[in-house]
């Protein structure tokens, strides 16, 4: 592995930021669509040493569908696997994040996957609490832990309007609810699954999320375990088959490390052994990935030799 400093991240986003130019920013979610195509920034968080970042890297964003990467460890450590996989399934689709097609496949309706829309909904509805308030709160607390910041939380407007026009999500829950694959209230679940996906960060708060996976669940800086090994090989696992969604094939081609996007353009990636790395800018290709994001992952990828393939 070839050591990454500053001025690599400096050199190779001033070099991919005109790819902002080829996508789109998210408008489904309507308090996302104001988000700004040239913002851009990348935070690389090695284990034991210094973070490095350049771009915007204090401009928060919301972190979308990495949340499933914590949900899914939450349940899995709430639970253990043979539940959670008894509720969703381990395998790729090449269907987009929130298709409903592939809930037909299966009987009862179990979704692929936790990292689409609708396993990680399966995956939300399993987490403990009396309420959505306690649901939110578990999720929190590991998201807490893992970037090693008390104060990190939901954006409430992001939340709200995500959870005003929800309809396929809606339609998804209804669907498996049906199936007898999530049970209890829909509003609740829908509340929960909101803000987890409106949790709010910056990329050098996510990069040392990612750094935890690189370290098998170990904390970057002390060593200490924070999530159990088991749990954390799982979730990497799923980054790899399915976190780039019906791209990631491409990507693990391209770039060839376990990663997760959200639909804010965020995407974290995990440097087995050596570090994580977040990159930050919100306009997307069709599949929903950050354009700047994978650019730049691609080009870091080839110099530093990161492909674990
Ligand atoms: O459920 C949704 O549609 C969004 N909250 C998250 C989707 C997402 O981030 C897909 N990622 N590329």
């Amino acid at each position: 592995m070839i050591k990454i400093d500053q001025s690599d991240l400096i050199k190779w986003l001033e070099h991919v930021r005109i790819y902002a130019n080829n996508g789109k920013v998210v408008d489904y979610i309507p308090a996302l669509a104001n988000q700004q195509p040239e913002t851009n920034a990348v935070a690389y968080y090695p284990i034991g040493g210094e973070l490095i970042f350049t771009g915007q890297a204090e401009y928060k964003f919301t972190i979308q569908s990495i949340s499933k990467v914590i949900s899914l460890a939450v349940a899995l450590i709430q639970h253990g696997d043979q539940a959670v996989f008894s509720r969703v399934d381990k395998e790729p689709t090449s269907d987009p994040f929130y298709s409903v097609a592939k809930l037909e496949v299966e009987k009862p309706a179990k979704p692929f996957n936790p990292m689409i829309n609708a396993g990680a909904l399966a995956v939300t509805n399993m987490i403990r609490g009396r309420n959505s308030e306690e649901m939110v709160g578990e999720i929190l607390k590991l998201v807490r832990v893992l970037a090693n910041d008390e104060q990190v939380t939901y954006d409430q407007d992001v939340a709200q309007s995500e959870y005003e026009t929800s309809f396929l999500n809606r339609a998804l829950c209804y669907f498996m609810k049906q199936h007898g694959v999530i049970t209890g209230s829909i509003e609740e679940l829908l509340e929960v699954y909101t803000k987890q996906c409106a949790i709010s960060m910056n990329v050098k708060q996510l990069a040392r999320i990612a750094a935890v996976f690189a370290n098998d669940g170990r904390d970057p800086d002390s060593n200490e375990e924070l999530i159990p090994p088991d749990v954390a090989r799982i979730c990497k696992t799923f980054m790899v088959t399915c976190g780039m969604y019906n791209e990631s094939g491409t990507f693990a081609i391209n770039v060839g490390i376990p990663a997760k996007s959200g639909v804010s353009g965020a995407i974290m990636g995990v440097i087995k052994r050596c570090g994580g790395i977040a990159v930050f800018g919100p306009a997307l290709n069709e599949k929903g990935n950050s354009v700047v994001g994978i650019k730049l992952l691609e080009k870091l990828a080839a110099e530093k030799m990161w492909s674990i393939f």
